[in-house]
């Protein structure tokens, strides 16, 4: 198969990759091949294209690639769940950049029919991950207020797609007036740009002083004090990624006790297969269906041929992007 293969780990994004052909995956008993017709770009495969995020057992570092769509080319023995020419999205361990994959059958999510494959393969990382963290883990309900940070995000803009189906008032957080603009069009009812207001003083306004019943959080550190000053008394937040740090200056936890709120972190990548395949079998009966019917749809931002990978990451790493980088894998 062909992949795009971390060479150059240390260099500058467009000079780290490059298209070789490697051994085609071995296909477990409960595995499905995949002719990958698109994968996506996360965050994390920057840190594993610096050899900083190692993927788990049975997985190459050096070819990233958390997700990935196409179409089913052969199954093991054991699978009951799909048969070659299948239209499937999967969450992988990793080496979604290469054009073919192998995944245990629970991975994948069958393709609603009206999505294209570079479309599918902007859902599973993004989708998954905030379906669970704002739904699963802090049980936000119709109804309910949510302050997503980074809301431009892959993470954000599937967040507040979902959000706005249930109703809830969705606060957003980002850079540019553009990307709370096209988010608003999503759903965001109030936009906050960093660079200009305090979203603590914001939300403080905006909520006569309650504070919203759940954050999504991706900056860490640095927001941890507005957070908290942010959040309802019971208040849930969830804390997914820390692009702006993981270290928060003196911090204090009486903020916490005096609202009686809870934090939580959440990961992925590194579940056992039996957490993954319990969320992405809520996910396919409740979230799928609203890509069937348009309620919610993957944002693209652009595309990438594979040989490209390494623009992509460098255009990635500028912070343009609203919603998925995607990679075509041509046949
Ligand atoms: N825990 C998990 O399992 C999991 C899974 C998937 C993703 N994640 C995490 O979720 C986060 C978002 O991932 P993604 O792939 O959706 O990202 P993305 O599409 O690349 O978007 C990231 C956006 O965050 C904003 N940003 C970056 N650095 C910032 C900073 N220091 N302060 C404020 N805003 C900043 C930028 O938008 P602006 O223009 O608004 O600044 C940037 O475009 C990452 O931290 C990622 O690691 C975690």
């Amino acid at each position: 198969m062909r992949a795009a293969v971390i060479t150059n780990p240390g260099g500058a994004a467009e000079e780290a990759f490059a298209v070789q052909e490697v051994p085609d995956p071995v296909v477990g008993p409960e595995d499905v091949l995949v002719a990958v017709k698109a994968s996506a770009l996360n965050r994390a495969d920057l840190l594993q294209r610096r050899g900083r995020y190692n993927g788990p057992p049975g997985t190459r570092n050096d070819i990233a690639g958390l997700e990935a769509a196409g179409i089913v080319e052969a199954i093991g023995e054991r699978v009951t769940a799909w048969k070659p020419g299948d239209r499937v999205m999967a969450l992988l361990g990793g080496m979604g950049y290469a054009s073919k994959v192998a995944v245990h059958e629970r991975m994948a999510m069958p393709v609603p029919p009206n999505l294209s494959f570079e479309e599918a393969a902007s859902i599973p990382e993004v989708f998954l991950t905030a379906y669970d963290a704002i739904f699963m883990q802090c049980d936000l309900k119709m109804g309910e207020s949510v302050l997503i940070h980074a809301v431009g995000s892959g993470v954000g803009t599937a967040a507040v797609q979902m959000a706005a189906a249930q109703s809830c008032r969705i606060f957003g957080t980002a850079g540019s007036q553009e990307k709370l603009d096209a988010a608003t069009d999503l759903g965001l009812d109030i936009g906050i740009n960093y660079n200009e207001q305090d979203f603590a003083e914001v939300i403080t306004e905006e909520t006569g002083g309650q504070g919203v019943d759940v954050i999504l959080d991706v900056i860490g550190g640095p927001y941890w004090h507005q957070n908290l000053k942010s959040i309802a008394v019971k208040g849930r937040m969830i804390i997914v990624g820390s692009l702006g740090g993981a270290t928060v200056p003196d911090m204090t936890t009486s903020a916490l006790s005096q609202k009686r709120a809870t934090v939580r972190g959440t990961l992925l990548r590194g579940r056992p297969l039996e957490e993954k395949a319990t969320l992405i079998q809520a996910f396919n009966n409740r979230v799928v269906p609203l890509f069937a019917d348009e309620t919610i749809r993957p944002i693209i931002d652009r595309v990438f041929p594979l040989d490209q990978a390494g623009a992509a990451h460098a255009y990635m790493e500028t912070n343009a992007n609203f919603g998925k980088i995607v990679l075509k894998i041509d046949d």
